[in-house]
């Protein structure tokens, strides 16, 4: 007997979510069986029928195909908190519901942006290149100086719940003092942490380690552009975890090649998966594929959330974490 939902997940994500989907009866679901990206037009086919799509971030969601899905097209499930790869104007106009995974992944992220800071202030890539490529002959009092963390100042560039709890960590954890930009000030937070508010440009100025966790609008792309980047210390760190286009990453390129700020730790790109020209050349960044979400039990949860929120608007209700155009 046919069933009355196609579900079509774009590529696969851990059981922990498809059982959600395959343990109903009312689901036909179709998983995209290679372990790539789907392509356009497979995305577009794949689509064909649906009542639900789970995307992933590297999905381009766009109307085209939210109408090759066609009128029974009633969710688009991103896996991912960010959601700047779907169309929400299209979705909107089409009275599809769009929605996203936060909340679950934000400890991940976190620990993720600390082990890039961390490694970029302790020089811990570069220190395990030069023990691997045989260069280490002994203990040396200026081998591989590094910077410590402890009573610098961290910039925190958007206060969501990453960014706020990297903030936490490292003012409680790592004796670190916080400075915020953010469209609001949280009064409560500056009081907790005794964090300062600043406007970015005083930020950028004033941090020795700026990381940032804003989403990815057209008010935030190249939000760090060269100019910007000529207001940060010599010494300074810059760490993404947020979305690649947030940094123009030639001109970051160009800075950390000029020694115009110290080191960087990045795990998004401005076109993934493609570097800019000469990033992977140098030795003064540390770099990761997108994997800041990469624990096994955020991964899990964030499938969970997503296949929860298709099985709760098949079953008339209202799913948590709806995300709408501003
Ligand atoms: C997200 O969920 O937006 C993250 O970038 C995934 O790693």
């Amino acid at each position: 007997m046919s069933k009355p939902h196609r579900v079509f997940v774009t590529r696969r994500i851990p059981d922990a979510g498809l059982a959600i989907l395959e343990n109903r009866n009312d689901i036909e679901l179709a998983v995209y069986p290679g372990d790539r990206a789907i392509g356009a037009k497979e995305l577009r086919a794949g689509a064909k029928g649906a009542t639900a799509i789970l995307s992933i971030l590297t999905d381009k969601i766009d109307a085209a195909v939210m109408d090759a899905a066609g009128p029974m097209l009633k969710i688009i499930a991103n896996y991912a908190v960010g959601f700047d790869n779907v169309d929400l104007a299209a979705a909107n106009e089409r009275g599809i519901i769009v929605t996203n995974t936060p909340g679950v992944l934000t400890e991940a992220v976190a620990e993720h942006a600390f082990a890039l800071m961390l490694a970029a202030a302790k020089r811990i890539t570069e220190a395990d290149r030069f023990v691997r490529a045989g260069k280490y002959k002994g203990w040396g009092p200026l081998l591989l100086l590094g910077t410590q963390l402890q009573g610098k100042t961290l910039g925190i560039v958007g206060l969501g719940r990453i960014g706020y709890l990297v903030a936490e960590r490292a003012s409680l954890g790592m004796g670190m003092h916080v400075v915020y930009y953010d469209i609001k000030r949280d009064a409560t937070f500056e009081e907790k942490f005794s964090a300062k508010f600043a406007p970015l440009e005083d930020l950028l100025r004033s941090a020795d380690v700026v990381s940032l966790h804003v989403p990815l609008l057209p008010s935030t792309h190249h939000l760090i552009d060269a100019k910007k980047i000529a207001m940060m210390k010599k010494t300074a760190i810059l760490v993404n975890t947020s979305r690649g286009p947030i940094v123009d990453e030639r001109a970051l390129v160009s800075a950390l090649k000029q020694k115009r700020i110290a080191a960087a730790g990045l795990d998004v790109y401005e076109d993934e998966p493609r570097l800019a020209p000469g990033l992977a050349k140098l030795g003064n960044v540390v770099l990761t594929p997108h994997t800041a979400s990469a624990t096994l039990e955020a991964r899990s949860a964030m499938a969970v959330l997503a296949a929860q929120s298709i099985a709760d608007v098949l079953d008339g209700k209202t799913p948590q974490n709806i995300v709408r155009p501003k």
